[in-house]
């Protein structure tokens, strides 16, 4: 007998069984692999916001909601956080493995000399308003990357994988800042090769030719860090996102903008936008209780933004990180940022309510992330572009996963159909 776990169901509605073996992994649940389900018994699985349901298997991160670990390649945030950089995190999401010197000497050397954009896609930037939201900018810009570079669209070939995902991590920085002088009419900048990945960002957005920019140290270690925080998490919207288009064959620039899309949302990554517009309604620490209060009131659709999430139930690891970077960074930076107390004393409020702890609703990643971004003179409508820079890494770490794996087929959910029973066209209506 194989020590094959299996679950035994038996569907008494129409007395057929099906025998469905659980599938282990590293770490986490076990699952039940139910590929064989409608064969055996007729019927579907229905679990709208796949609450329950894994769609893949992935060896890139692992997420324990209810500990509060996450860890990138097997490595706990919190280590990564204090001791690599962006860069060589996105190495590690790409390659499974750390970069030893030369490898990461080699592959910083591969996104350097690829962070040029075509000079025709400057032309892209002039066929949007200047209030054209950032987002809308980079969805669009990166989608039509496929159209500049014709020789990394094989996407059964390795060599054009890595290739489309050194050509991304390299512009999306390019773009971004991009998107940022041309909302605000300054004349574009090119990537400085003699900078590092996230200086050469800073530079990119705010030098302007009256005057030399002076780089702020701390702020781009800042920045590094929520790079590294945001650079990957699971299959999060996104990321199923970016799955499900590469699936279909298409290529890496169109599945990542597909990615970009549906980060926008503020359920998702364009939450940060979302906490510090909120944080600036509520205004004061004295109408935090009304702010709790309405985010009780189902009446209500006011919701706190920066708090809950699907996988956490207790707090999310990135969320303590950036926490105690936010002190530190606005201290050193010597910004006194009113909205600071609020977000804390919001977090007190909530942490402290029935409402909030029966449901495990605690702060995720984009609590107070905007308000280091805000510190660090990044404007509210680009906190999101922020986290698509980063989220890049990850999401074409697992689109070629997604390639790498025999097997790989096009994702195609099925429903359940409540529409009108099968009906004739009424006869004499033409
Ligand atoms: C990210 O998936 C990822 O990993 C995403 C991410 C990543 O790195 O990729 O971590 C990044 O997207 C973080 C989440 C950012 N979004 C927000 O901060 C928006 C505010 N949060 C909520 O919209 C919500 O918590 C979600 C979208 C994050 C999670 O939604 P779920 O899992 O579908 O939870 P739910 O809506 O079913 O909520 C469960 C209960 C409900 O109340 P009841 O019906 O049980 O009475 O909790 C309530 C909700 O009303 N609730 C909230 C709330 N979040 C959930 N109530 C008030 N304020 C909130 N923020």
């Amino acid at each position: 007998m194989s020590d094959a776990k299996i679950v035994n169901l038996v569907d008494e509605s129409n007395k057929r069984s099906s025998q469905l073996p659980l599938v282990s992994g590293t770490l986490g649940p076990d699952c039940i692999d139910i590929a064989t389900l409608y064969k055996d018994t007729g019927h579907f699985t229905y679990d709208p916001g796949y609450g329950s349901t894994a769609s893949t298997k992935s060896a890139i991160t692992y997420i324990d909601g209810d500990a509060g670990i996450l860890l990138y390649r097997g490595y706990p945030i919190e280590q990564l956080a204090e001791k690599s950089n962006f860069l060589e995190t996105s190495y590690l999401l790409l390659n499974g493995e750390l970069p030893n010197k030369q490898q990461f000497s080699s592959f910083e050397h591969d996104i350097t000399h690829h962070t040029m954009m075509h000079e025709s896609l400057k032309d892209f930037f002039k066929g949007f308003h200047h209030d054209a939201h950032p987002m809308a900018i980079l969805a669009a810009s990166v989608a039509s990357l496929s159209a500049f570079y014709h020789d990394d669209l094989n996407v059964d070939d390795p060599a054009d994988r890595k290739l489309a995902a050194v050509r991304l991590i390299a512009k999306m920085p390019t773009i971004a800042a991009a998107c940022f002088r041309y909302s605000v009419g300054w004349p574009l900048r090119y990537p400085r090769n003699n900078l590092e990945y996230v200086e050469r960002f800073l530079h990119m957005m705010f030098e302007v030719p009256s005057e030399p920019l002076e780089l702020n140290p701390v702020a781009a270690k800042a920045l590094d860090l929520l790079f590294i925080l945001h650079a990957d998490h699971e299959q999060n919207a996104s990321t199923s996102t970016v799955r499900l288009v590469g699936s279909t064959g298409a290529n890496p620039y169109a599945s990542i903008a597909a990615g970009i899309t549906a980060l926008w949302g503020p359920a998702h990554g364009g939450a940060n936008e979302a906490v510090l517009k909120q944080l600036n309604e509520i205004g004061s620490p004295d109408n935090v209780e009304t702010a709790v209060k309405r985010a009780k009131d189902k009446n209500d659709s006011f919701r706190l933004m920066g708090f809950g999430h699907r996988v956490y139930k207790n707090f999310d690891p990135r969320a303590k990180i950036i926490r105690e970077m936010c002190h530190k960074v606005l201290n050193e930076l010597g910004v006194n940022d009113p909205l600071l107390d609020v977000a804390l004393k919001l977090e007190e409020a909530a942490l402290k309510d029935d409402y909030f702890v029966e449901r495990k609703l605690y702060p995720n990643v984009d609590f107070y992330s905007g308000l280091i971004y805000k510190a660090l003179g990044i404007p509210t409508e680009m906190f999101t572009v922020m986290f698509a820079i980063a989220r890049t890494s990850g999401w074409i770490a697992h689109w070629i996963e997604q390639h790498e794996t025999p097997g790989s087929r096009i994702g195609r959910p099925r429903q359940i159909y409540i529409g009108a029973d099968t009906r004739d066209y009424p006869s004499g209506k033409r």
